[in-house]
């Protein structure tokens, strides 16, 4: 479906006690929660998720740090759900993010940017479907 999108609130925002305040800017901007877990990704379940920079220099280090402690997905619900996430998440490199924004306002390094959000609608089903069963998003 193109109104939903697959978000995480990563280790290190779940680590500085940001999930309250990043779920309440969720639910803020007007985004439906259709579904969300606190999980610990293995180092395999981080390879697979981000198989597409595989090929990247900091495919080590992004995996390492995705597995390295709590972070929460979701599934996440609205008209242009993709764009509108990517909008209120900002830019990858929270020193280019622009002032309102979760990464400008909860993170502190490219590498450790407080928030993951799908890039196009056909990766969102993806993702959604990677940690979430049909009967999960409600
Ligand atoms: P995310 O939206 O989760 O998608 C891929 C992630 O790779 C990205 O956020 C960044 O956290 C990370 N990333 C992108 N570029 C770099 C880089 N040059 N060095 C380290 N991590 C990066």
């Amino acid at each position: 479906m193109t109104n939903r999108t697959f978000a995480i609130i990563k280790p290190d925002a779940v680590k500085n006690n940001y999930v309250g305040k990043i779920y309440n800017h969720i639910l803020d901007k007007g985004f439906k929660i259709l579904s969300a877990k606190l999980i610990k990704m293995s180092k395999y379940q981080a390879e697979q998720f981000y198989f597409i920079h595989k090929d990247k220099p900091f495919y080590e280090e992004l995996t390492n740090f995705m597995s390295s402690g709590r972070c929460m997905v979701l599934a996440l619900q609205k008209e242009n759900a993709v764009e509108y996430w990517r909008e209120v998440i900002g830019a990858t490199n929270p020193n280019e993010a622009e002032d309102g924004t979760i990464r400008k306002l909860y993170a502190n390094s490219l590498g450790e940017n407080a928030v993951h959000g799908s890039d196009s609608s056909e990766n969102a089903v993806k993702e959604i479907s990677f940690f979430f069963t049909e009967s999960e998003l409600i």
